[in-house]
């Protein structure tokens, strides 16, 4: 009982939230204006209402939008994105296939333009080449899949050793063991015909 009261709650406020216009922006309706609040990419609320139509994300210190950050919102139509220092590598893919599926009139692309890297400064980002920003992308995963190789490679490399020291070593051991067994028989038949002898 006091947890379907929870739940009750917890859906309550989870749908209140959805609602709610996220701090620091002001809403009137279904737009919500986020411009000139010093929003950096870390900064910007994600919970946007529901039926956000329009969203005012300008003059701000935006430098990429998270991976999937306008794809909940299904009624949008107009999104202000000029006025932000969008850094043009990697991190600007997500926003540049968004702005490429957008119909030109949902979104204007005037002012979406590059502030750095200082070879793309000023470029618009919709106009962008892939080739040109995945030059500068850094594939960690491709780091960690080398480095994994090279462990992998080392690892092999010390198992063969160990094979081959094993391997000497229980030789080695064979045969002294065997001369071993030879000298106690030796010295057994030596002693045993020393006492026949007394
Ligand atoms: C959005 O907010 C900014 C800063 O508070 C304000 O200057 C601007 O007029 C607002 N724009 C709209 C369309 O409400
Ligand atoms: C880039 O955008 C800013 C505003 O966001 C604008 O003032 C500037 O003229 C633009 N630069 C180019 C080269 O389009």
């Amino acid at each position: 009982m006091k947890g379907l009261l929870l739940l009750c709650l917890l859906l309550l406020f989870g749908g209140q939230r959805s609602s709610a216009c996220p701090h620091p922006c002001s809403c009137h309706g279904s737009q919500v204006n986020c411009s000139s609040r010093s929003l950096t990419s870390s900064s910007l609320p994600i919970n946007f209402p529901a039926g956000t139509t329009s969203l005012f994300l300008q003059n701000n210190r935006l430098t990429h939008l998270p991976n999937g950050f306008l794809e909940g919102l299904t009624s949008l139509r107009s999104v202000s994105l000029h006025g932000n220092p969008w850094e043009c590598n990697c991190g600007v893919l997500y926003l540049r296939a968004w702005l490429l599926r957008q119909p030109t009139s949902l979104t204007s692309h005037q002012g979406v333009n590059c502030s750095s890297p200082p070879g793309l400064r000023g470029r618009l980002v919709v106009h962008l080449m892939e080739k040109e920003v995945l030059e500068s992308c850094h594939y960690w995963y491709c780091d960690l899949a080398l480095a994994s190789q090279v462990c992998l490679f080392v690892f092999v490399v010390l198992q063969a050793a160990l094979l081959v020291a094993l391997i000497v070593f229980l030789k080695r051991f064979e045969r002294l063991s065997k001369e071993a067994r030879r000298t106690t028989e030796e010295s057994f038949t030596v002693g045993e015909s020393l006492r026949d002898n007394n």
